[in-house]
């Protein structure tokens, strides 16, 4: 799959640590590949969703991977993690069903991925960085990957 959309995220989910502000653009920049690729053919790629699945639960994992070298916290928001991908996997496979539309379920992901970052990604990167949090090496390596491969 190629996919390239400029920028998608407004200032106001940008939430300053470069590792996670890649992943949300790169979540919502696959949400609206699959709204247009299943606007234009009707065709719902499977595998495509479950890659976004896939995304997500990896940008939770790194989510849970900062706060653990940050020694934050983390229960109550990873629980919202793991509540969201059960739920999202649900959805899923009544997409498959033919119980729910693609397009139901892309709006809700998106929808729900605005709020957690708007609600809980900003008040998690604000403990991080109220406990002067540094990032390791490997954070500001995969970061700038992320952004020099967007350029
Ligand atoms: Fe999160």
């Amino acid at each position: 799959m190629n996919i390239y959309l400029a920028t998608l995220l407004p200032e106001a989910l940008l939430v300053d640590l470069p590792e996670i502000d890649a992943q949300h653009e790169e979540i919502f920049n696959r949400i609206e590949w699959l709204k247009t690729a299943c606007f234009d053919s009707g065709y719902v790629p499977i595998d495509e969703f479950q890659s976004l699945l896939d995304l997500f639960a990896l940008h939770f994992a790194t989510e849970e991977r900062i706060a653990d070298e940050a020694g934050l916290d983390f229960t109550h928001h990873a629980g919202v993690h793991g509540d969201t991908l059960r739920l999202l996997h649900r959805a899923l496979g009544e997409v498959l069903s033919g119980g729910q539309d693609a397009h139901s379920f892309l709006r809700y992901a998106e929808c729900w991925f605005e709020r957690h970052i708007r609600e809980d990604d900003r008040l998690f990167v604000a403990a991080l960085q109220s406990g002067n949090y540094i990032p390791s090496r490997r954070q500001q390596t995969v970061a700038s990957h992320c952004f020099s491969a967007q350029a």
